[in-house]
């Protein structure tokens, strides 16, 4: 071991804390960014984001993972031409969510079974986290 560098014991429990103590499983950003009508980048509001958000909110609940998976309402995640934008942490997983049936597809397959909706990615590189 060098001097000054973290320990691995320590950097084990680091990151067991780390993970042991984040409050949620899922945590969803949802971009409800909106710009005037004149504004040539658009925005995540005018495509329908917040049926998206309103679509997660009561889903989450009506399917009792509130408290396990929680979405909230962002502002630009700068990736307006690919929005309605949404991130999923911790994996860092970008989707664009377009409709109310997309949003139940991401709860169904990306927060209950774990899998990743390779149709909804959005189409940035670094979409996969
Ligand atoms: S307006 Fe939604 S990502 Fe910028």
């Amino acid at each position: 071991m060098e001097a000054g560098s973290v320990p691995v014991f320590q950097w084990s429990v680091n990151l067991f804390k780390a993970v042991s103590m984040q409050k949620y499983q899922y945590h969803l950003f949802i971009c409800m960014n909106k710009r005037s009508d004149d504004d040539s980048r658009g925005c995540c509001f005018s495509r329908g984001a917040e049926e998206i958000l309103i679509t997660f909110k009561k889903e989450i609940k009506k399917r009792g993972l509130k408290g396990k998976i929680r979405a909230n309402r962002a502002g630009c995640l700068d990736a307006c031409a690919f929005g309605p934008s949404v991130v999923i942490y911790p994996e860092g997983i970008w989707y664009t969510v377009k409709t109310r049936e997309d949003a139940l597809e991401v709860i169904e397959e990306h927060l209950v079974k774990g899998k990743t909706i390779e149709r909804l990615l959005m189409s940035r590189p670094w979409a996969r986290g």
